[in-house]
Parts: C-alpha cells; structure tokens; sequence
C-alpha cells in the first residue's frame, strides 16, 4: 500500500523495509543527505561515534557530492564519523575506477574528517589478504559491542541484482562467518572486496539508493518476484536489527504497481 507522505515522494511501508519514490533523482539524492545529517547527528549525540559504509557506483556520488556542500556539512560533526567502504575494487586507491578515489574526490577533500576515521578497503594489495585485514578492522572498531553492526549501511543495485559487491550465483553469497571477501566475478572488471550478509545485514540502518530507467526492471524483480538472493543478491539484504530503506526515483520505479 503506497501512502502519499508528502508531495515529494510516496511512502510504502511493511514490516520489513520503506520504500520512498521521489519525483527525480536529486530529490532522492537531498533526501539521502537530510537521512546521513538526521542519524549522524543522533548517533553522535548519543555515542559520539557514527559508523557508516559507503557504497561504490555512480548513484550514491550525487549525494556524497550534496554532504560537501555548507549546507549539509556544517550539520555533520564530522570528528565522529567514521566512513568505511561496503565494496572496493581490486586496484590501487588512486586508480579511476576505485571507490575510495571517488569518495576522497568528492567529499574527503572537502569535509574536516580526521584521517584516522577513514577505513579505506585495502584494494591494492593481495585480495584475500586485504579482505582478511579489513575484516580485523572491522571487528578491532565493533569490539565489544558484540556482532559487528554499522549505524548506516548505503547501497547501490546492479541491474542483476548485485549490491555492493555481492553478484548472482557467487560463493561470496553464501559466507556465514568473515564479514569481507574477495571476490572474483564475470560480472565484474575487476576482483573485488566487499562486505558479507553477515555484516550487512546487522546494521542499524540500510539504505539503497537505485535510480534511471535502467534499472526500472530489476527493481520490479526486487520487489515483485519470490526472493532468491543466489539470482538477485540484494534479497539477502535484511535488515535484521533496524530499518531498510529504499530511495528510488519516479524512472527506476516506474514498473513497480502497488506495492
Ligand atoms: C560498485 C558498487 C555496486 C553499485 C552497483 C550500482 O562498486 O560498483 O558498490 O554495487 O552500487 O553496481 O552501480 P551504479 O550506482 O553505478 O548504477
């Protein structure tokens, strides 16, 4: 059932994830940004730390690029977010095709974040060496307090279904224990690292951002089709402790009839 919430944008909800469809694409991206000032500010507030992994790809830039503007950045008390990747490409970080170079272009450069609050994926190195000490990061940062669990956790959606680096039919599908993998996929230029269900799916808050007609198809299959994260990986997202939400524009929502 889809509720109309405000004028910008329509609201499903069940018991399992939000879904907010914004009439364009910066609508959905100022969103996402109001979202990223709304929980960093709370967490802060209440533990003085925001832990958040950011997503790879060409959606989320819009919104990292709005998080370095005055307007949102002087909301964001930066000394306690603690950025770290959902997925990395297996090349160096200064590479054009690196998810950390996008990030350090976009908003690092501009924002006063402590350089040891920037858990950048070892993408350069051997990969399953760097999945393993990225996964020792993570559980030296989440020590003691229990699973390792993110404040927010921001994705993108293939259009087969893959997010973060999480691809149809891949072993790194069914990883119960490490919380980072490397991956080795067709489906992808280059081999991967990327976070594991088991990380993923502990985060306080999970956010897709999916937008373009091109993914109009996928989404429908997301949403409409009996779950199957071995064809679509981004059914094995759950958000187990917290809340799932999906930002979509009007373009990549279009199939999508009642929800
Ligand atoms: C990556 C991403 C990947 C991305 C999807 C969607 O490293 O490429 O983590 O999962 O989110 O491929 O990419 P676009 O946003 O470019 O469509």
């Amino acid at each position: 059932m889809i509720e109309t919430e405000t004028k910008q944008s329509v609201t499903s909800k069940n018991h399992q994830s939000q879904v907010k469809i914004f009439p364009d694409f910066p609508a959905l991206s100022n969103e996402a940004a109001k979202l990223f000032v709304k929980l960093s500010t709370a967490s802060i507030k209440k533990k003085k730390s925001f832990s958040v992994a950011l997503a790879g790809g060409s959606t989320p830039r819009k919104l990292y690029q709005l998080l370095a503007l005055p307007e949102y950045k002087e909301q964001i008390p930066w000394s306690g977010v603690h950025l770290f990747w959902g997925d990395e490409r297996c090349v160096p970080p200064s590479h054009p095709d690196s998810n950390y170079r996008m990030v350090q272009e976009i908003l690092l450069t501009k924002v006063q974040i402590p350089s040891e609050n920037i858990h950048r994926m070892p993408g350069e190195i051997d990969p399953e060496k760097g999945a393993r000490i990225y996964d020792q990061e993570l559980r030296e940062f989440f020590a003691g307090e229990g699973a390792p669990h993110f404040d927010l956790v921001i994705l993108g959606l293939g259009k087969d279904g893959h997010t973060a680096s999480l691809f149809p039919s891949n072993p790194s599908l069914k990883e119960e224990d490490r919380f980072v993998v490397p991956v080795d996929s067709p489906e992808a230029k280059h081999k991967r690292l990327t976070l594991t269900y088991p990380v993923i799916n502990q985060a306080k808050t999970i956010l897709f951002l999916v937008a373009g007609e091109e993914k109009a198809e996928i989404l429908s299959q997301v949403f409409q089709k009996e779950k199957n994260s071995e064809l679509i990986p981004a059914h094995g997202v759950k958000a187990v402790n917290g809340e799932l939400y999906w930002f979509l524009d009007e373009r990549a929502a279009a199939l999508l009839k009642q929800l």
